[in-house]
């Protein structure tokens, strides 16, 4: 079975992104001129698995940002056709998470991006998660799409590491308990 990856950024409260999904807090001064670890991370992957909503914001960007080939979770793009622009590089798959892991592992891929909050808390819960690193950021931003949610029984962790950023971002490594 091929594992799953999460590297993601939260507010200190726990969200991914504002109710209408808006990342605009995500730029916090300083931050630019570090090094975080997001393209040593994307070259260890094979490919992502991502929901919908993290689709659809990736895609309002002016260009497309991933490297590395991409599977979209969705029920509602699944009979879509993907734009033009992106043949080759993105999929649209309505398939259960762990029939996900079964068909990218068998194209080869180990290492897999599991992005966006409502997939990385289906991962989750199916066990499917290897290891999340995850960067705060210092803000509360009182309400939004949360990184975590319920969860049917406990998910234990193992701290791997901290790290702290001059700007005040500070990043945890965890393995998942399987
Ligand atoms: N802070 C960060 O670093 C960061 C990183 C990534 C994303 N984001 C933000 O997070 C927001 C999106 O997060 P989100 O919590 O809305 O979740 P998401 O996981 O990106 O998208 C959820 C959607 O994916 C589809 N989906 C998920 N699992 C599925 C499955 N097994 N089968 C079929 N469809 C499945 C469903 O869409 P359908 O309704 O089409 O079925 C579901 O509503 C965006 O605003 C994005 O910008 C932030």
């Amino acid at each position: 079975m091929a594992t799953g990856h999460v590297f993601i950024a939260s507010s200190l409260d726990g969200f991914i992104a504002r109710r209408n999904g808006q990342i605009d807090w995500l730029s916090h001064p300083g931050m630019d001129n570090e090094d975080h670890g997001y393209d040593a991370f994307m070259a260890t992957i094979d490919g992502l698995i991502m929901g919908r909503g993290t689709y659809e914001m990736a895609r309002s960007f002016g260009s497309w940002p991933y490297p590395k080939p991409v599977i979209v979770l969705s029920h509602k793009l699944a009979d879509s056709e993907v734009p033009a622009d992106l043949v080759g590089r993105v999929r649209f798959w309505n398939s259960r998470p762990s029939e996900t892991m079964e068909l990218v592992k068998a194209e080869g891929w180990n290492r897999v991006y599991i992005d966006g909050g409502k997939t990385i808390q289906a991962f989750l819960q199916e066990g499917l998660i290897a290891e999340m690193i995850i960067t705060r950021i210092p803000i509360l931003i009182g309400t939004g799409l949360p990184l975590f949610g319920p969860t049917e029984k406990d998910i234990k962790l193992k701290h791997q590491s901290t790290k702290s950023f001059p700007s005040g971002l500070v990043q945890s490594h965890y393995e998942v308990g399987r």
